[in-house]
């Protein structure tokens, strides 16, 4: 069957400045990290190895157009362009941005751009980072003189990237700094994440600037274990905890009622001020970029809550390991290419059919040196794994649904947080000795899915 696209669909991949950059001036909390425990980073390799984009963004963005992609997704490191955060402008950057930003619309690659992508400048995280709201205000000016810097050539911006996963990751789970496990803090930072978002959405519509805004959230459906009312109760608050919590306030300008009572009666709320709920009201966005990589399945619990251990969304519910899934065994996630068609349908039919688009989807595999064939890396399960995802989104399209795009995470592999270079995502392989580039089989055939707008699949 052929799977034809609509006109002008987006075809992309994404990255982040943290990961592919290397050489920076500003500290992040990844730099500051990484310096006292090298031990939590896989084989010990830093935030500084990364794929040298600094060096090689002309040759990579010919890489791009290799590629067929008419638009690329990438952010700007917040350290990079005011390393202490709130003070002077690194002109430096600005020219390296500048010719980044340039250079793609001269290929005819449209620029999305993010604001922020997890990496943190550690002067704000010293004095508190997204628990301080004097971190929020400082992101705000940050993202206007992005706007005045860029926003004559960059017409659809990101405030954020997944910002729940620096919830997770640095106040719940313990995978990204500051290591903090207090639920009551990790809303704080949600809390303050959205003001930043509504504050910066605020600015950019106070600007009058030429585009449009948005946010790419990673979105997780959340299926049942059963139809049992106590496994869908389950469900029902995993996703209100790890999807809505950030889906509604962004498309809906308001916080779901009922995540607001459970937190309330746990005594896990954030301090509030009475402006905050017009600001929210205020960050409603144009496109919503979607990240999907994995489902959640849930459960109810088996066992009872221990009352002294620290409260955690993990209260309300049990991971669910369903017989038969499919699994990525080197990233641990479980491979379902429907769920992306179910988060088409619920935007449908739950809010309001926004302008969206696929941000990221992607496989991370370990040793792709064992795939290669003739100087190649055959990654024939990468394109089976996309072919699987686009057939979804193809369907959900054919019912109505507004996507406007493709975006594969990621381009070339890249430097990806703790796992640094265990699993691979790129449609082109980086030698990390010789940092040679070389498309992989997955490369070629996205090229060739794009510059038809369509690709067969039986
Ligand atoms: C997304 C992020 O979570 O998934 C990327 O936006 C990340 O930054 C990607 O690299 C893949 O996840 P990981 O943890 O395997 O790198």
């Amino acid at each position: 069957m052929k799977y034809a696209f609509p006109d002008n669909f987006w075809w992309g991949s994404a990255s982040s400045a943290l990961q592919t950059e290397g050489t920076r001036e500003g500290e992040t909390t990844w730099d500051y990290w990484f310096a006292r425990e090298p031990n939590r980073f896989h084989n010990g390799v830093g935030p500084q190895h990364t794929s040298t984009f600094y060096q090689h963004w002309k040759t990579d963005i010919q890489l791009l157009k290799q590629l067929n992609h008419n638009s690329f997704r990438t952010s700007i490191s917040w350290a990079r362009l005011i390393p202490d955060g709130i003070g002077e402008v690194n002109p430096d950057a600005v020219d390296f941005y500048n010719q980044v930003i340039d250079e793609l619309n001269e290929q005819g690659i449209t620029p999305f751009i993010t604001l922020f992508h997890f990496d943190m400048p550690m002067a704000m995280q010293e004095i508190g980072g997204w628990e301080n709201r004097d971190v929020v205000d400082a992101y705000a000016r940050y993202a206007q003189i992005c706007f005045e810097l860029f926003g004559d050539r960059v017409l659809h911006w990101f405030t954020f990237n997944e910002p729940i996963v620096p919830v997770e990751g640095g106040y719940l789970y313990d995978f990204h700094y500051p290591n903090v496990v207090d639920f009551r803090r990790a809303a704080t930072v949600a809390y303050h994440t959205v003001l930043a978002h509504a504050k910066a959405v605020q600015a950019y519509r106070a600007g009058h600037y030429a585009g449009e805004i948005g946010i790419v959230l990673n979105l997780t459906p959340s299926y049942p274990r059963s139809w049992n009312p106590a496994d869908v109760k389950a469900a029902h608050i995993a996703d209100l905890m790890f999807n809505r919590s950030f889906l509604d306030p962004v498309l809906r300008g308001e916080y779901p009622a009922d995540l607001v009572a459970l937190l309330k009666s746990y005594d896990q709320l954030p301090a509030c001020k009475p402006e905050d709920g017009f600001l929210i009201a205020e960050g409603k966005i144009d496109l919503l970029g979607i990240n999907y990589y994995q489902p959640r399945r849930v459960k109810c619990r088996d066992s009872a809550v221990n009352p002294q251990a620290p409260f955690m969304p993990e209260w309300f519910f049990d991971n669910y390991e369903m017989p038969g899934r499919k699994m990525n065994p080197y990233r641990g996630w479980e491979i379902y290419a429907p769920g992306i068609y179910d988060i088409l349908v619920n935007l449908r039919d739950h809010y309001g059919n926004p302008r969206c688009f696929i941000s990221e989807n992607g496989m991370g595999v370990e040793n792709e040196q064992r795939f290669i064939e003739n100087g190649q890396i055959n990654d024939q399960y990468r394109i089976d794994f996309i072919s699987e995802h686009l057939s979804w989104l193809h369907k959900g399209i054919s019912e109505g649904c507004n996507c406007l795009g493709y975006h594969m995470w990621t381009f070339i592999d890249n430097w990806s947080w703790c796992n640094a270079y265990k699993n691979r995502y790129g449609f082109i392989q980086l030698d990390l000795e010789t940092q040679q580039r070389t498309i992989k089989k997955s490369g070629e055939w996205f090229a060739a899915t794009a510059l038809n707008n369509s690709f067969d699949k039986e």
